[in-house]
Formats: C-alpha cells, structure tokens, sequence
C-alpha cells in the first residue's frame, strides 16, 4: 500500500470518493494494494459492511481489481485518467517505440486531399433533422460487407469499434454480468469490460481463434456476451480459420441467451479472408473500424447486426449523442471510394505483412517461438515480463508487457511491427533473444 495516502471518509461514498481521489491524483498508483476490508473499517472507526461496499463500487466502475488472496488493487489503467497514450509511459528518447499497437502513420492515406474535395461540395450546413445514418453511407458500407459474407441489412454507425462494443454491451448486458473475452485479448476491451462493472472471462485463442473448449467453457460459466476478434487478433495476431469459424458457428448456433460481437479492425488491411461468425446467434454484432486502414482519428465504425440488436444501439445513440456527425460519413464514403486510397491501404496491409513475417523468421532463426499469423502485432512468450521489458528498452526497443492484454494467459511481451523498417529486423530479434535467453546470452558473450 501507499503508505503517504491516507484513505478517509465514514460512508462507502465518502471512502470510494477518497480513494478515487488518491488513483486520480496519482498518490494510488495502478497496482496498489488497498488496505484489507477489516483493518480500513478498523482505521476509520466504520463496520467492514461499510468498506466492503465502497470496495464494490470501485470494482464494478473498473479502478480496482480484487484478486483472492491478492486482496484488492488498484486496476492497472483505471478510467479515471486522460489520454491514451497515459495508459503507457512514452519511452524515453532514443529508445524505438514498439508498444503502441498503432498503424504507421506514414502509410495512412492523407486526409487533406478528400477534405478539401468534401469542402467544395457539402452544401448548406445540415441541422438535427439530417442528423442520421446518410443513405450512400450506408449502402457502400453494406456492399462491402456483403462482399466479405456479412449481412448488413441492419447496421449503424459508431465514434469507433471500442465505442460500439461499448454500447452493444451496455444494449445486451447487466452490471455482473459475464462476458467472454479473449485471452490473451485487446487490452482496452478489457479495461471496458472492467469500467463497464462486467465479469470477464478468459477464452484462450491460438492461431485460429478462440478455442471451441474455451468458448464453450465461458458458455457454461454463464457467459451473456461473446467478443471475438475476426482477425489481426491484439495481441497474437490469430485470425479466425474457417475450420474453426465453422465450430464455433455450430457450437452458438441458435443461442437465445448470448451476444455474439466481432470486431473486424483490420477490416480492409487484412491479408486473411474474413471466416464471419455473425448470424449463428440470434443476436449478434459485426464491428469495423475504419481505424487501422485510414487513421485512427476518424473515429468511426460500422455496426452491422440483427435488426433488435442495431436498433437498441441506434435508439441509445439517438436519445444520447445523436448521431455520428455526417461530414465525418461524407468523408470515410470519399476515401472508400477512391481507389487511390484503396491501393495504399493494399500497399500498407502487404507492408505489415512483410515486416511481421520477417520479424518471426528472424525470431525463428534464433530459436525464440512467437506468434503473429496476421496483424501489426508479433507475441513472444516469455518467462518474465518485466526483465524481459527492461532489457529490451535498454537495448534500445520499448515492447507492450502482456500483463495488460492477459487474465490467465501466460507472460509475453508485444511488439508492434508497423513501423520497422527491413534494416531493424536481425538487430531487434537479436536483442529479443537475448532478452528471453539472458543466461545463453551471457555465455555466448564471455
Ligand atoms: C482489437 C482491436 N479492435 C479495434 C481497434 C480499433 O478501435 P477503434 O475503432 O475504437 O479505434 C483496435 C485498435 O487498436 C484493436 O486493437
């Protein structure tokens, strides 16, 4: 525990404000134990009942985590801070940085050009009453998902794919609910599932997809949601095969009580065929992005899913913030539909790809397993995370701790290959195994 941060308060409100205050301002930094239920209510004169509720409440608004004998903590990116990029601390100068999980900013399609073009022809401004899913939008956005096997007679459009997830989850499920996650799995999903007072349930994933055993184990924990990643899975890179797309369709077929949500992010970048699970439940959702292929600050993506489903998600947006602007639609519909922007994303998708596989067979050469069948991302398994991390940055590369993307998995590090170029490839991967190998690399050096 912080021994400067004194908690205080005499009701659960007052005592979860209190620590809330303390992760806010940083005096409770993220893995710090709180005291335990009994010795708190016995420092603030107040009955374990009281603690025991304010501890509560922090767990189902995702600040603190209570893990068995681990007692309870402070979750690693609790949603009280600002940015992003605060959930991970810049690396500091001269170090290369790997721990981002972004797309090059180099192979995004500029945006001036089509603004420009939208400038010169939007009309008069639009008012509330235009304020909707545009018609032209919708129509391209369900001709390309037709064309990869999805159907999309009902979709909706959202500030985002974790913006989607979110409110599809809150559209289907309760505070206490369960909702299967992959595991190892995307690091924001399960910081939402956290603030969202979720229970997640870790699916294991191997290069496939999430296991026919695991799915149906987080069936009979009672899980109300399933979230898959269709493919470039964060962090390992799986992509769902269509032999085990087709299990797992046999395996949901027809289940009444869950909510079937894939996220799609790679969407346009992936080099794999899309394998779709959507449609095998009688409610399911199918989200993509537009983030990965044309630039994370768009902030926008489709939900396509059966017709109750989209429309609990359209009718909250339209009650809340309303819809997602249409300059915003106007401009993705102009870079869909250019097929300038379609062969930069087709050179970016085959960029990726070349710097993850060549990533991996240099690994392989050096005798260090990692996954990475599709994606930006390459996942190396590891006997301990932190050494691992700090000998990487001090060999000059700042790599993600899996302990942000895992709830049982085992300890890993990630790396994101988006920005390497061909010269980084042996040098990394032979800071890589020295990291993992300390021992041999010592030995190797005397
Ligand atoms: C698994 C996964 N889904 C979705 C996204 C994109 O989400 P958003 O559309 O909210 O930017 C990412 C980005 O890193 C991701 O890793």
């Amino acid at each position: 525990m912080a021994a400067h941060y004194q908690i205080a308060g005499a009701t659960s409100a007052a005592i979860s404000a209190s620590v809330e205050s303390g992760v806010r301002s940083g005096a409770l930094p993220a893995g710090t134990a709180l005291p335990a239920v009994r010795a708190l209510a016995a420092d603030l004169a107040v009955s374990p009942a009281t603690v025991a509720r304010a501890y509560q409440e922090l767990r189902q608004r995702g600040l603190v985590v209570t893990a068995g004998r681990h007692g309870t903590r402070v979750r690693p990116r609790p949603p009280v801070a600002g940015r992003r990029s605060a959930l991970l601390p810049p690396p500091p100068p001269g170090v290369r940085d790997l721990a981002l999980g972004q797309p090059d900013p180099r192979l995004l399609p500029p945006l001036g050009p089509h603004l420009a073009a939208l400038a010169a022809q939007v009309g008069p401004p639009t008012g509330y009453e235009g304020g909707t899913v545009l018609p032209a939008f919708a129509e391209t956005a369900r001709e390309r998902l037709a064309a990869d096997g999805v159907p999309a007679d009902d979709l909706t459009v959202t500030g985002g794919a974790l913006d989607g997830i979110e409110r599809l989850l809150a559209a289907h499920l309760r505070p206490g609910d369960a909702v299967a996650v992959e595991d190892p799995g995307w690091a924001n999903l399960l910081d939402l599932v956290a603030a969202l007072g979720l229970r997640p349930i870790g699916v294991p994933v191997d290069d496939d997809g999430p296991t026919e055993a695991g799915v149906a184990a987080a069936l009979t924990l009672g899980a109300r949601a399933l979230v898959v990643t269709s493919r470039a899975q964060n962090p390992t890179g799986a992509a769902l095969s269509a032999e085990r797309a087709g299990r797992l369709r046999a395996l949901l077929a027809g289940r009444e009580d869950l909510l079937v949500i894939e996220d799609d992010h790679a969407a346009e970048l992936a080099r794999v065929p899309l394998r779709p699970l959507a449609g095998a439940t009688p409610a399911w959702a199918f989200v993509r992005s537009v983030s990965k292929p044309f630039g994370p600050d768009l902030r926008l993506a489709v939900v396509a899913g059966d017709e109750a489903t989209v429309a609990r998600v359209a009718g909250r947006l339209r009650v809340g913030a309303g819809w997602v602007s249409t300059v915003l639609q106007r401009l993705v519909l102009a870079l869909w539909s250019d097929p300038a922007v379609a062969e930069r994303v087709t050179r970016a998708g085959e960029s990726y790809e070349r710097r993850r596989a060549g990533l991996l067979a240099e690994l392989a050469d050096r005798g260090v397993p990692a996954r990475g069948r599709s994606g930006i991302n390459v996942w190396v398994p590891v006997l301990d995370e932190t050494s691992v991390v700090t000998a990487l940055r001090d060999a000059g590369w700042a790599v993600a701790p899996g302990g942000l993307y895992r709830i049982g998995a085992g300890p890993a590090v990630r790396l994101t290959v988006s920005t390497l170029d061909e010269a980084d490839l042996a040098p990394l991967a032979d800071a890589v195994a020295r990291a993992v190998r300390p021992g041999a690399a010592a030995s190797f050096s005397t």
